[in-house]
């Protein structure tokens, strides 16, 4: 690390009183645009310019009984709705602004006034790189918070900011794919072999639709709306394909990209190889507005699925120990080249008053063919299982044709993911090596029992990692933690409340995520080894930096002080953000001139 690095990250840990030539451009200030400005943006993209209000203010002002209002209710919860919606993310926590009691809810009396909380005021539709460069512009050049919000799923509040200026991506759309992709500054004749460019605001379902019918298969994640190119692959993006090529952010060829200057610029091993570097796993809403990525892309195969339902009576403690031999057993049905997810429900009502606690896993092993040979790597933890009385077991795999039907018919069937509600995550990775070690699954288990869970809450597990995650330690160089080439499973607890809970309700539960529990899971391999993912993590993580990126944490904030030295890229626990106050309004300390 350079010195001077160093300096500037220790003196950020000195906080210093914002003045206000350091905060944003507020609406009520003089400085803010006036409505001839805003026209003239207007025109500059084309017209595509909308003044924002967030969607419940329909019901809100007198509307309870309107036909937009039962419009908004019946569409509350779809996912794919919302991520078209300037005025809506997926998580109604991140439309509010708790902290100054505004909110704009459905589920509230429509008699109250709709706030418009960290709901953006205006937003750019873009349908090119150049609305994208126009807008970008106007916010350096004015001095507002900018937010770029593509499906809006970041559970951290990424895509939302205060009396911001919004650039909505969802509506960049464009999926091309060629036989062999050449490099953007690449030496004559080099081609990468077969790849797919996809806009800015495809989504992972419209991502697998194009793929099906060229039958082609690229590393992707397991949602119906989750924004492929936006913050799931600049996070890093684990997939059940992980195990078998790789992250998604590994498989991520090129990126073009609307700089902070406004340039549009293309990133890749070639050129700009630091920012092709960062934008592999650096964090959405940071380096840049991405116009759109290239991702290598595969022939077909056949995939088995695996299905395991463990279960017993609530709170049986063999429950438990049932919970620490699957994850003795992990690193070897990953070894076998098994990648998928699992949900562990301790408190499940079940049928009649009854209650059980409650294991499913899904484990896809993708370009395998014979369900025998993955049975057997299963036998020997069924016969533990079997062990005990009190443990039931339900095990079956099938030999599907091709990736296309897994995601159709098993991982993503329907039309959209079911959001509209209010969630906060924790969570951690957790090594191979903990899992292979003699005590390491005992230790976990115990940790996960000693959590507080409510009936129906589970722990998801996500077994993305190992395999072509781990090998690719030596061949891939990019942003993301290093703990990922060591993991085997990503874990994540949620809570949620009522919209209508108090601020000190909503505080109750975010001091406790961050002090008690995730501290707990963070215990369990100490605080220096392993990490979180970022894209799936707690809001309001501790020490985020080395969380989320570890030792690569200094290298990306040089990057973002290179690209990015006046902070218009601001997004929560995002590189550079100790700099801003949380809601990045105000710098609270460096040099506000940027230099
Ligand atoms: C139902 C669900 C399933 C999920 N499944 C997976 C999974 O299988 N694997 C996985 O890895 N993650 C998964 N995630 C997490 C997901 O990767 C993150 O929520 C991710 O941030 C979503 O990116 P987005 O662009 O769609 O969301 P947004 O909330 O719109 O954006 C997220 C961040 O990226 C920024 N951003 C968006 N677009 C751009 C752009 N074009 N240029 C620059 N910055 C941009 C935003 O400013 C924000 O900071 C899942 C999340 C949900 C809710
Ligand atoms: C931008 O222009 C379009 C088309 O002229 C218009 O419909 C829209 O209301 C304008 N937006 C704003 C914020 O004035
Ligand atoms: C969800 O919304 C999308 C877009 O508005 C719509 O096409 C789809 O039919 C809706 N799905 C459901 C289940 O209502
Ligand atoms: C699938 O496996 C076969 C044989 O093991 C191998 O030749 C082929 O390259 C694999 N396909 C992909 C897309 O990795
Ligand atoms: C559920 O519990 C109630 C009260 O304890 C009891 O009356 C009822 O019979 C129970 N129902 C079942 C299906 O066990
Ligand atoms: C596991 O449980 C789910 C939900 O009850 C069920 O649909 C599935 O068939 C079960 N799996 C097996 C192998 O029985
Ligand atoms: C904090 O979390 C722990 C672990 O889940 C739980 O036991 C405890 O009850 C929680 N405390 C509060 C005040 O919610
Ligand atoms: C909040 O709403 C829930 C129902 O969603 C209700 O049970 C509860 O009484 C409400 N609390 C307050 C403080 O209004």
């Amino acid at each position: 690390m350079k010195p001077f690095l160093l300096v500037s990250l220790l003196a950020s840990l000195a906080y210093a009183s914002p003045h206000s030539s350091d905060c944003r451009c507020r609406p009520h200030q003089s400085c803010w645009p006036s409505p001839k400005e805003w026209n003239a943006l207007n025109r500059s993209v084309d017209g595509n310019l909308v003044a924002v209000r967030p969607v419940a203010a329909v019901c809100h002002d007198g509307g309870a009984e309107s036909e937009a209002c039962r419009a908004v209710q019946a569409l509350w919860s779809n996912s794919t709705w919302r991520a078209a919606q300037p005025g809506a993310v997926q998580y109604e926590n991140w439309e509010a602004w708790p902290e100054q009691n505004q909110y704009c809810h459905i589920q509230t009396a429509f008699d109250q006034p709709c706030e418009q909380g960290r709901i953006s005021l205006y937003s750019t539709l873009a349908t090119s790189a150049a609305d994208i460069q126009k807008t970008v512009r106007f916010a350096k050049g004015r001095n507002l918070r900018l937010a770029i919000k593509n499906s809006g799923h970041c559970f951290l509040g990424r895509s939302t900011a205060p009396e911001s200026l919004q650039i909505l991506t969802n509506g960049m759309k464009d999926i091309e794919f060629v036989n062999d992709f050449k490099l953007k500054g690449a030496p004559r004749g080099r081609g990468e072999g077969p790849a797919v460019t996809i806009a800015a605001g495809v989504s992972l379902q419209e991502l697998y639709h194009a793929l099906a019918e060229k039958k082609r298969v690229a590393v992707a994640g397991a949602a119906h709306t989750v924004g492929a190119a936006g913050g799931y692959i600049q996070g890093g993006g684990h997939s059940f394909l992980g195990p078998w090529k790789g992250m998604a952010s590994d498989n991520a060829l090129q990126f073009t990209v609307v700089t902070a200057d406004g340039d549009l610029v293309v990133a890749n091993e070639y050129q700009h190889p630091d920012l092709f570097w960062a934008l592999r796993g650096g964090g959405g809403g940071t380096f840049g507005v991405v116009v759109d990525v290239t991702l290598r892309t595969f022939d077909e195969v056949p995939v088995i699925v695996s299905n395991l339902n463990v279960s017993t009576p609530a709170g049986h403690p063999d429950f438990w120990d049932a919970m620490t031999e699957f994850h003795a057993h992990l690193s070897g049905l990953n070894d076998a080249g098994g990648a998928g997810y699992y949900y562990i429900i301790p408190q499940l009502p079940w049928i009649g008053n009854a209650s059980i606690s409650g294991l499913t896993v899904g484990l896809m092993f993708p370009n395998q063919t014979d369900t025998a040979k993955v049975d057997r790597v299963f036998a020997p933890l069924l016969t533990k299982l079997k062990e005990s009385p009190a443990v039931t077991t339900q095990y079956a795999s099938i030999l599907l044709p091709d990736i296309a039907t897994l995601v159709s018919d098993v991982l993503i069937t329907g039309d959209s993911d079911s959001t509209g509600n209010i969630v906060l995550i924790g969570s951690r990775l957790f090594s191979r090596d903990l899992l292979v070690s003699e005590d390491g699954p005992k230790r976990l288990i115990s940790t996960l029992k000693s959590l507080q869970w409510v009936a129906g809450a589970a722990a998801t597990g996500h077994i993305v990692a190992g395999g072509a995650v781990a090998q690719n330690d030596q061949i891939i160089d990019s942003a993301i933690h290093p703990a990922w080439r060591e993991a085997a499973t990503h874990i994540t607890i949620g809570h949620a409340w009522d919209p209508n809970a108090s601020l000190a309700e909503q505080e109750a539960i975010r001091e406790n995520l961050t002090n008690v529990e995730v501290e707990l899971l963070r215990s369990v391999e100490g605080p220096n080894k392993m990490g979180a993912y970022l894209n799936e993590a707690n809001a309001y993580e501790k020490d985020f930096q080395s969380s989320f990126w570890g030792s690569n944490y200094p290298r990306l904030y040089a990057i973002k002080q290179k690209w990015d030295p006046t902070g218009l890229f601001i997004t929560r626990s995002g590189v550079g953000s100790e700099d801003w106050d949380a809601e990045g309004l105000c710098r609270v300390k460096g040099d506000h001139c940027g230099r």
